[in-house]
């Protein structure tokens, strides 16, 4: 029988590269996204379902694990794939951007966790793979608060895997680095502060530098097989980097202040 799969934020980037790759795996595809009358020809693959899910409308996550359990019976593997990054000096913050950043990419994840752990509970097995970052175990300038949710995202999961592991679910933490996807563009937001201009020439010198590894990253599809593997290879392994483990090798082993200077002198070139 096959295995069914349900990813959010399946719309673009590494959600739609790694539905598509679980589709042509023979995995029943759950790819849930806030508009899926806008999905495109990809979606109309036989093995793909489309449900809309917005990770900050608990109902639609509710009804999109009711939906899939009524069409496939159960479901094995759970990809909480949706976020965006909210980047820009963080005195330009403002409660709502901060909210809405920590709804997405913290609170909507630990949503999905929480409604699909009873039925990998009964069923005794299942695989939540959380999409971190490499972000979620370094740092860069002017991200702290997008930062701030995939470190959180790291600890929740780590800690997480304590108390499912005797019900036989996994965790799988995916840190990818740069990645070729629209996180670069549409789906960043950049924090201004009408009449706070002294970080400006700091934002422009390295934003535009750090958006230039996104233009030049590998596309989603290596991600796509890393998950792939992760959901598959039926080993407790937590953590798997995609185009990310040199610099976190790097960030454990220099000390930190040579590993700053280091994202200074490559940031702020
Ligand atoms: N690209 C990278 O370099 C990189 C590196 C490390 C980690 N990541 C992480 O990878 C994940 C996917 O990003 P990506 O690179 O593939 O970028 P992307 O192409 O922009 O995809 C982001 C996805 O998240 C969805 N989304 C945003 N808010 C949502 C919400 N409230 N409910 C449901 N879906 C929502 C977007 O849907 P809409 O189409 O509706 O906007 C889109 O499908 C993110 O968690 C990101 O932090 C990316």
């Amino acid at each position: 029988m096959p295995k069914t799969v349900l990813i959010t934020g399946s719309s673009s980037g590494i959600g739609k590269a790694t539905a598509s790759y679980f589709a042509e795996q023979g995995w029943n595809v759950v790819a849930t996204m806030r508009t899926p009358e806008n999905a495109g020809e990809w979606a109309k693959h036989s093995n793909i379902t489309l449900i809309r899910l917005d990770v900050l409308d608990l109902a639609s996550i509710q009804e999109a694990i009711r939906d899939s359990l009524r069409k496939f019976g159960k479901i094995d593997a759970v990809m909480n794939n949706a976020g965006y990054g909210l980047v820009g000096p963080f005195e330009a913050s403002t409660n709502e951007q901060i909210k809405r950043q920590f709804d997405t990419n913290v609170f909507g994840l630990m949503n999905v966790c929480r409604e699909i752990i009873p039925h990998f509970r009964e069923q005794r097995g299942g695989t939540i793979i959380n999409v971190a970052s490499m972000g979620g175990r370094l740092t860069f300038p002017l991200y702290s608060l997008y930062h701030g949710t995939k470190w959180a995202v790291e600890g929740f999961s780590e800690s997480l895997q304590f108390e499912l592991q005797p019900f036989k679910i996994r965790l799988k933490i995916i840190e990818p680095g740069a990645i070729k996807t629209d996180f670069y563009d549409r789906s960043m937001e950049v924090m201004s502060k009408p009449g706070l201009t002294v970080y400006d020439a700091y934002v422009n010198k390295a934003l535009p530098n750090m958006n230039k590894f996104g233009e030049t990253a590998p596309g989603p599809e290596k991600v796509a097989q890393v998950i792939y593997q992760a959901a598959t290879d039926g080993s407790g392994k937590l953590r798997y980097q995609v185009n990310s483990a040199p610099l976190l090798a790097l960030r454990r082993l220099l000390p930190l202040s040579w590993f700053q200077g280091l994202m200074r002198k490559i940031i702020l070139k």
